[in-house]
């Protein structure tokens, strides 16, 4: 299929990009650059189209010149912190962009979406593992903006308001390491995801590391997250797309649906790069979920799609031997 990947230069989308390729379909990244990477395109060696998705000239024109079939959608902005500080910047490029894609899709009559959602939609749930039943209740801008994404498909797909369009609404969890292969990375600026930032302070390359709250009712005090790897992504967004289908909409969680702590994950940095990670103990942050981790049973139902790498020893070491290679990031070696 020819599959037009929005934000096909950030972190997620570009390692979508490359499984697409090896499954033998044909992506095409469109993205802006403001917060991805011009240096994925060279790596990947696919057509890119470097604009803005608002750009709705260049959108409709791209998707009829490479007969786009499928749209995956993971432009977005998705810091809590900055959505909290710069609401409607949120609001604009992550609603109101999406809204004019698909409206550029319904002008060049492409009717295949795969939408990037997030678990935050869920705010803080009231049972875990979380299911895709589980109430709807951000607690953000950004999983706010979400949510409106997902209500916004779920009208524009009514037969009466767009026959024929289909859509899929992953809920990710906590994406993870790097690409297994070694030729791609995260390289978030600001890094607030904590693999990252807890492998670069092992580097040397910030100061240390800060744990927000050892009270949390959990077995050793800290946060629990549920960590799925990149690639595991990427390979649910494929299998998502083939089973798209008019009427019948997909909301899946991805997740591997084992939880881990922060301390956890910090213990497992330390066995993976035989250092001693610089870290301190402050208090809780506001907004942090107690525990977050997926009931993944639906996405291996309804999309045949289970995560391989569950163990966070295998995703930790795919991210610190890409960090080591490059501790700058992409293009600053
Ligand atoms: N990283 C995670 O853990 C996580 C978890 C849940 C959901 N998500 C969602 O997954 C998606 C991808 O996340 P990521 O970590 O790869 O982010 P990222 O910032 O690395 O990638 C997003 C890409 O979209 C591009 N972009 C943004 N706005 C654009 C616009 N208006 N026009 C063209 N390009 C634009 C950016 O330049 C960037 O390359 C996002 O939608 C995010 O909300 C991420």
């Amino acid at each position: 299929m020819n599959v037009l990947v929005a934000g096909g230069a950030g972190y997620i989308g570009s390692h979508t990009v490359k499984r697409l390729k090896q499954a033998g379909h044909s992506p095409v990244i469109y993205d802006n650059v403001s917060r991805g990477h011009k240096e994925v395109v060279d790596i990947l060696k696919v057509p890119a189209v470097i604009a803005d998705l608002n750009d709705r000239a260049t959108l409709v024109r791209a998707l009829r010149d490479y007969k786009i079939d499928t749209v995956m959608h993971f432009a977005a902005y998705a810091y809590v912190g900055e959505s909290v500080e710069k609401p409607l910047m949120y609001y604009h490029n992550n609603v109101a962009t999406t809204v004019n894609v698909l409206e550029a899709m319904r002008e060049a009559n492409v009717s295949r979406f795969v939408f990037s959602s997030t678990c935050a939609i869920y705010g803080d749930p009231d049972k875990i593992p979380i299911t895709e039943d589980e109430k709807k209740a951000p607690v953000s801008p950004y999983g706010r903006s979400k949510l409106k994404v997902e209500q916004v498909l779920a009208d524009a797909a009514d037969p009466k308001a767009w026959p024929g369009f289909s859509f899929a609404a992953l809920r990710y969890f906590n994406a993870s390491g790097c690409a297994m292969d070694g030729t791609l990375g995260e390289d978030h600026d600001p890094e607030t995801h904590l693999i990252p930032v807890l492998l670069q302070a092992i580097l040397g390359l910030r100061p240390g590391l800060t744990v927000f709250g050892t009270d949390y009712p959990t077995p050793d005090g800290t946060n629990v997250r549920d960590y799925i790897h990149v690639d595991d992504l990427a390979d649910a967004h494929i299998k998502a797309m083939e089973k798209l289908q008019p009427g019948k909409p997909i909301y899946c969680n991805l997740g591997t649906g084992r939880g881990f702590s922060v301390k956890e994950i910090i213990a497992t940095a330390e066995k993976v790069t035989g250092k001693k990670a610089p870290v301190t103990y402050g208090p809780r942050r506001a907004g942090d979920a107690i525990a977050l981790y997926a009931d993944p049973s639906r996405a291996k139902n309804l999309l045949g799609w289970e995560a391989k790498h569950k163990d966070p020893e295998a995703i930790i070491r795919s991210a610190w031997n890409w960090l080591k290679d490059h501790p700058k990031g992409y293009g600053k070696r």
